[in-house]
C-alpha cells in the first residue's frame, strides 16, 4: 500500500528530451571546463587522452548503464536513493548500509562545489562590469582572485563579494531544487543545456580563429591536447588521473545517476539514453572544454601558460589566465562574461542534483514531510558551507575532495558493480537493462560489465590504498600538511563522519520502523514489481 502511494506521488521526467538534457546537465559541470583541462594539462596533454578514452569505454559507459538500471529498478519500489535500491538488489543486511555512500558523496561535494560555482557567477559579474580590467598579467589576476576570495593574512578567508555571490548561488540552487524533478531540474536543463552548448561553441570558435602570438598558432594549441607522447603512458599516475576524471565528469560512483534514473518509468529506454548522456558529456568536455581552455592558454603564454596549473593549482587557468587573455581580445568583456556564465550554468545544472538523493532518502525512507526535509537540507548545507568558505585558504576543499570525489567514489563504484554483476547477477542485470531498450548493447559489454569494470575499479582502489605519494596513507597521516592547517582538515573529516553517522542511524531507523522495507519478497517478486508499477 505504502509503495503504491509513494509511486503515485513520485515525480517523473516528463519528456525524453528533458530527461537527456537533465542527465547531461548533471554530468556536464565544472569538471568539464575546469577539472578536465587542468588534469589534461598536468598529465601531458595528448597522452592523457589515451587512458581517458580507455577508461571511458571500460568504465564510464558500462557504469552509466549500470547506474541507470539500478536507479530505474529501485525507483519502481519508490526508492530514490541507493540504500533502498541496494536493498532491492541484494537482500543482505549490509547492502543498505553500503548504499549510504550514494547519499553522502554528492551532498558533501555540494558543500564545496556550490562555492566554486558561485565564483563563476561573481566573475561573470566582474567581467560584465569590467571590474578587473587593467589587471593585465597573470600575477595581477592572481592577486585579484585572492582578494575576491579574501585569502589574506587573517585567520579566516572572507571576501564580501564572494560571500554575496555565494548567497545568491545557494538561493538559486535551492529555488530550482525545491521545484522538484520535472518542474525544476527538467525545466532548467531543457533551456540550460542548449544555451550552454551555444555558449561553448561561441567560445570554441573564438579560440579557433585566434591570430598567432609570437609564432604560436591554433594548431600548436590543439596539438597540446591531441598529439600523444606515448612514452608518458608508462606512469600509473596518468591512468589513475584519467580514470578519476571519467568518474567525476560523468557523475559516476556518486549515487547521483541512480537518483535521477529512479524517476524513469518501467519502459523508459536506458541503453540509448545512457549512451546519449555519455556522448553529450564527452562532446562538451573533449571538444568544447579542451578547445577553449588549453589552446588559448598555450597560444598566449606558451608552455608557461599551461604550467601555471601545476604551480598555482587547478583554478589558475580559468580564473587567472583566461581573464588576462580576454583583456587582450577585441570584445573581450563579452567573451569573458560568456565564459564565466557558461561555468556557472554548467555548475548549476550539476549542483541542483547533489541533494536529490538526500531529499529522496529523507522522504522515501524516513517518511519526512517534503517541505521540512527541504528546509532541513537548506539550513544544514548553509551552515556546513561556512567552514568551507572561511577556511578555503587552508586546504579544506582539497581534503573534502580527496575523500569524497577521489577515494570513496571508487569504493562505491566497486561495491555497486559487484552487487550488480555478481550478486544481483549479470544475466538478470542485462535483461533488466534491456527492458524498453531502444537498442541492444553489443554482447561484449556483458563481459566487460562482468569482468573488466570490476577488476578495473578494484585495481584503481588498490592503487589508492597503496600509493605512498597521493594515496590513502599519506593523506590520512596528513603528510606535508602544516601543523596549523591540521585542525581544519580534521574538521573536513568530521563533516564526512558526522554525515555518515547520521545516515547509518537513518537506515537503521528506517528499516526498523518503516513497514514497506519488510516486504523483501523473493527475486521474482522484484521483477513483477518493476513490471507492475506505472
Ligand atoms: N559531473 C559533474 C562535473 O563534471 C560533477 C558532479 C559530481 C555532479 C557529482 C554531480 C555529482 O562537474
Amino acid at each position: 500500500m505504502t509503495e503504491n502511494i509513494s509511486n503515485v506521488l513520485r515525480d517523473r521526467w516528463l519528456t525524453r528530451f528533458g530527461l537527456i538534457m537533465a542527465m547531461s546537465g548533471n554530468a556536464v559541470g565544472l569538471g568539464n571546463f575546469i577539472r578536465f583541462p587542468g588534469q589534461a594539462a598536468e598529465h601531458g596533454g595528448g597522452a592523457f587522452m589515451v587512458p581517458y578514452f580507455i577508461a571511458l569505454l571500460l568504465m564510464g559507459v558500462p557504469l552509466m548503464w549500470i547506474e541507470w538500471t539500478i536507479g530505474r529498478y529501485g525507483g519502481a519500489w519508490g526508492h530514490g536513493s541507493t540504500p533502498g535500491m541496494f536493498h532491492r538488489l541484494w537482500h543482505h543486511p549490509i547492502s543498505k548500509y553500503i548504499g549510504i555512500f550514494g547519499v553522502m558523496l554528492p551532498a558533501v561535494i555540494g558543500l564545496y562545489y556550490i562555492y566554486i560555482e558561485s565564483w563563476s557567477l561573481g566573475y561573470a559579474w566582474q567581467s560584465m562590469t569590467g571590474a578587473y580590467w587593467g589587471s593585465e598579467t597573470q600575477a595581477e589576476m592572481g592577486e585579484v582572485f585572492r582578494n575576491y576570495l579574501g585569502h589574506g593574512e587573517g585567520p579566516v578567508a572572507f571576501g564580501r563579494q564572494a560571500y554575496l555571490f555565494f548567497v545568491i548561488t545557494i538561493v538559486v540552487n535551492f529555488f530550482v531544487f525545491h521545484r522538484g524533478i520535472s518542474k525544476g531540474i527538467e525545466v532548467l536543463a531543457k533551456y540550460g543545456m542548449p544555451l550552454l552548448l551555444i555558449m561553448g561553441l561561441v567560445l570554441a570558435i573564438r579560440v579557433l580563429t585566434l591570430d598567432t602570438v609570437e609564432g604560436r598558432g591554433v594548431s600548436d594549441g590543439l596539438a597540446q591536447i591531441w598529439v600523444v607522447d606515448w612514452s608518458a603512458l608508462g606512469s600509473p599516475a596518468i591512468w589513475i588521473a584519467a580514470s578519476g576524471q571519467v568518474f567525476f565528469t560523468l557523475s559516476l560512483g556518486f549515487g547521483m545517476i541512480h537518483a535521477y534514473a529512479s524517476y524513469l518509468t518501467k519502459d523508459d529506454d536506458i541503453t540509448l539514453n545512457g549512451l546519449a548522456t555519455v556522448s553529450t558529456n564527452s562532446f562538451v568536455e573533449v571538444i568544447l572544454g579542451s578547445t577553449v581552455v588549453v589552446p588559448a592558454a598555450l597560444i598566449f603564454f606558451g608552455m608557461a601558460g599551461i604550467e601555471v596549473i601545476t604551480e598555482e593549482g587547478i583554478f589558475a587557468i580559468s580564473f587567472q589566465t583566461l581573464p588576462v587573455i580576454f583583456q587582450q581580445l577585441p570584445g573581450g568583456q563579452f567573451f569573458a562574461t560568456v565564459w564565466f556564465l557558461l561555468l556557472f550554468l554548467a555548475g548549476l545544472m550539476s549542483s541542483v542534483a547533489m541533494f536529490v538523493p538526500l531529499l529522496s532518502f529523507l522522504q522515501d525512507e524516513l517518511d519526512m514531510d517534503r517541505n521540512k526535509a527541504l528546509a532541513g537540507i537548506f539550513v544544514a548545507v548553509f551552515i556546513l558551507m561556512q567552514p568551507v568558505i572561511l577556511f578555503s585558504h587552508r586546504g579544506i576543499m582539497d581534503e573534502l575532495d580527496f575523500w569524497v570525489a577521489t577515494l570513496l567514489i571508487v569504493v562505491f563504484a566497486c561495491a555497486e558493480v559487484i552487487i550488480f554483476a555478481w550478486i544481483f547477477g549479470i544475466d538478470k542485470g542485462w535483461e533488466t537493462m534491456h527492458r524498453g531498450a531502444d537498442f541492444r548493447v553489443p554482447r561484449i559489454f556483458y563481459y566487460i560489465m562482468k569482468y573488466v569494470t570490476p577488476v578495473y575499479a578494484l585495481a584503481l582502489l588498490l592503487w589508492y590504498t597503496m600509493d605512498d605519494e597521493a594515496g590513502l596513507i599519506p593523506v590520512l597521516t596528513m603528510q606535508g600538511v602544516p601543523e596549523a592547517d591540521r585542525p581544519i582538515l580534521w574538521l573536513a573529516r568530521l563533516i564526512i563522519f558526522g554525515f555518515m553517522a547520521f545516515l547509518i542511524w537513518g537506515v537503521w531507523h528506517a528499516w526498523r520502523t518503516h513497514p514497506k522495507f519488510f516486504d523483501d519478497g523473493d527475486e521474482t517478486a522484484g521483477e513483477t514489481k518493476e513490471a507492475e508499477t506505472q
